[in-house]
């Protein structure tokens, strides 16, 4: 059967690791035609060629930096010489920088996390819009997490941030009802991805304590559900899907298998 992906114009942010090259590659097999940003464009172009290995019919990358309108604008313009018209935008390009608590955290900590979650998919829904409104049946999709329904220690501006990005998507799919454009948040719990190596700004065994013990989620497990929630037929919103390990009960709530 064929897929209801299959030549569809896909726009990934965040696609240099993570849940956003795993949907890149997911998309590929669906045989989706895939356009990824991020920073990193080594890895993004090297993530391109796996979404072609996979099955993509169309796979590049362009350098991408959600956390200033310039660079956001000189991506969209690169996806209007390729295309008319986007069907699926997942905005994943974001993160968290630091777990301190509010009295110690640093400033560069907190404009990061404000300036990709929240601002950054601002940008790029706004930039990219006028690819989508005349295109019922497409689909924005925001990459939350958890952390924007249940507050936890040292997670302040994280929590805010994707809070942040859930009323975003509320308010968008209010803006856009009539439109035919559907738009959706998935909000994961703990995946293991370069998510806490970044966070702990490099300390890999910091960032592996996170998840000792425990199954975390794949950034495959993810991608998996976005194919999912962008597949379905053109009256079908899935609204907010929270995806979490069968491991993780609540943000504070996670079993761990001790090896003694
Ligand atoms: N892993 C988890 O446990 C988890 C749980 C809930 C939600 N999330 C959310 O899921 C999303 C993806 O995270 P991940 O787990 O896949 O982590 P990841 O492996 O660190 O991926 C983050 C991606 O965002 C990109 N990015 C960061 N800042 C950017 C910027 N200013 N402009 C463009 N791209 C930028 C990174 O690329 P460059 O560095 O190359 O720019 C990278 O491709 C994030 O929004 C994160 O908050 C993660």
């Amino acid at each position: 059967m064929i897929s209801r992906l299959a030549d569809k114009w896909i726009v990934i942010s965040g696609a240099s690791s993570g849940f956003g090259a795993a949907a890149a590659r997911a998309f590929g097999v669906e045989g989706g035609k895939v356009l990824l940003g991020a920073r990193r464009l080594d890895r993004c172009k090297e993530v391109a060629a796996e979404a072609i290995k996979a099955g993509a019919t169309v796979a590049d990358a362009h350098v991408l930096d959600v956390a200033q309108t310039s660079a956001v604008e000189t991506f969209a313009k690169w996806v209007r010489a390729k295309t008319d018209k986007v069907d699926v935008l997942i905005n994943n390009a974001g993160g968290a920088m630091g777990l301190e608590k509010v009295a110690d955290a640093k400033d560069a900590d907190w404009e990061f996390m404000m300036q990709t979650n929240v601002l950054g998919v601002l940008r790029m829904t706004r930039a990219l819009l006028p690819l989508m409104v005349n295109n019922p049946g497409s689909s924005i999709i925001n990459i939350g997490s958890i952390a924007g329904r249940t507050a936890y220690e040292g997670g302040a501006a994280y929590c805010a941030a994707k809070a942040g990005e859930l009323q975003i998507t509320r308010a968008l799919r209010l803006e856009l009802c009539g439109t035919g454009v559907r738009v959706s948040t998935v909000d994961p719990g703990f995946a293991e991805t370069e998510f806490s190596l970044v966070r702990f700004k490099g300390d890999a065994t910091r960032a592996k304590k996170v998840y000792e013990g425990m199954i975390p989620l794949t950034a495959e497990d993810i991608a998996e559900t976005l194919v999912w929630v962008a597949s379905r037929p053109p009256h079908v919103c899935i609204d907010e899907m929270v995806i979490k390990p069968t491991d993780q009960a609540a943000v504070h709530k996670v079993f761990r298998r001790t090896s003694s």
